[in-house]
């Protein structure tokens, strides 16, 4: 049984003539790991704020367990707002900084005592408790700045761009620190980040938002295979993106010609067909059985460690495609610039979008 925590209703958002929030309304289930995706600006702090009580929402309410939550201020609200600039009492240790919020309800001292020293074992900083922030590394701190805010134990907790300040290796880490987090306590999680990989590693949904309103709101895999709009392709991971028009089980590219789709969509409409780097397949002989094909040949080779992204060059079109092919794959071997080659999809793998 999915439990609805929050729902957000029709909630816009204006600061003077600008639309920072417009229209959003989306209900997150209880436990789950949602997260907030989107270009700067397109209003995913914004809408965080209104959750958290911050700023009231020109339109629209906010209820939680069904309840209305406006009337409630922000430290009312069994929810609690990690920031983008998460700022640790520099004069308190570690331990300090956690217990704090709850010496501040008054809670008794023995349980306090009992509730931190839970958390710093879940995110493993009983070594460290006694130190003060400028004495932990990047990741270290984030861990602490996490504690206080779990430590509250909320309904519901909000992060903003909680890994935005750690290196590439660290993020990664902390990614799964948090997901695991997540899990162990089952609170639910609404995450701010305009790192698409992160979204897709760590979320269950995913509310992909553009100009305050939200674009797409699915599970990773859906927005990543499925998606509805052209801003959606290109913004979750890379893509080819070829304009034409919708024709009977069959997309129509101009100079590229015509090649087997599903579509979903009246023949005769403009759409662009989404084919993601590693669904093309290469060959140099001839178009491989039961694919769509078109010819060109190697322009650049980029290496990534496992993989290679070959860009290939075709007439007709100005961008190069992208292909991605694995070290490991016999085409790597034969691959060099000016190479002509066929770059073939399944039609399944060819994605139709109408928007
Ligand atoms: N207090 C404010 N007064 C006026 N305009 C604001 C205010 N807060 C936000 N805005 C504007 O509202 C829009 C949305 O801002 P918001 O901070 O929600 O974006 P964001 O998606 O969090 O971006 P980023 O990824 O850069 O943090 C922006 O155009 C911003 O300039
Ligand atoms: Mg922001």
């Amino acid at each position: 049984m999915t439990r609805i925590v929050i729902d957000i209703q029709s909630v816009t958002k204006r600061f003077g003539d600008l639309t920072a929030v417009d229209g959003v309304s989306v209900s997150l289930v209880e436990g789950e790991f949602f997260a907030l995706l989107g270009p700067s600006g397109c209003g995913k702090t914004t809408l965080l704020r209104v959750i958290a009580g911050f700023e009231d929402p020109d339109e629209g309410r906010v209820l939680l367990d069904g309840e209305d939550m406006t009337p409630l201020r922000a430290n009312r609200r069994p929810i609690n707002l990690m920031f983008q600039s998460y700022a640790l009492f520099p004069h308190m240790n570690v331990r300090g900084n956690i217990s704090y919020g709850l010496e501040m309800e008054g809670l008794p001292v023995s349980a306090i005592g009992e509730r931190v020293d839970a958390i710093l074992e879940m995110v493993q900083l009983n070594d460290l408790a006694s130190r003060r922030p400028h004495q932990l590394s990047g990741g270290q701190k984030q861990r602490v700045a996490l504690a206080r805010a779990l430590v509250k134990q909320p309904r519901v907790l909000l992060l903003d761009e909680p890994l935005g300040a750690l290196d590439k290796k660290l993020r990664e880490q902390m990614q799964l620190e948090l997901k695991r987090l997540q899990h162990e306590l089952g609170i639910t999680f609404v995450v701010v980040t305009h790192d698409q990989e992160e979204a897709l590693v760590m979320a269950d949904r995913i509310a992909l938002m553009k100009d305050g309103k939200i674009a797409q709101l699915d599970t990773p895999e859906d927005l990543y295979e499925r998606p509805m709009s052209r801003f959606a392709a290109g913004f979750i991971g890379v893509t080819n993106l070829f304009e034409g028009k919708v024709a009977k089980a069959a997309v129509d590219l101009n100079e590229l010609g015509r090649h087997a789709a599903t579509t979903g969509a009246e023949p005769g409409k403009a759409c662009a067909l989404s084919i993601r780097p590693e669904r093309l397949r290469l060959s140099t002989e001839s178009r491989l059985d039961g694919h769509n094909a078109i010819q060109g040949d190697v322009a650049e080779i980029a290496y990534h460690g496992q993989d290679m992204n070959l860009m290939i060059r075709v007439l007709g079109r100005d961008d190069p495609i992208t292909v991605r092919l694995s070290v490991s794959d016999d085409m790597a071997t034969v691959m060099e610039r000016g190479q002509a080659v066929w770059c073939n999809w399944r039609p399944e793998h060819g994605r139709v979008i109408t928007e």
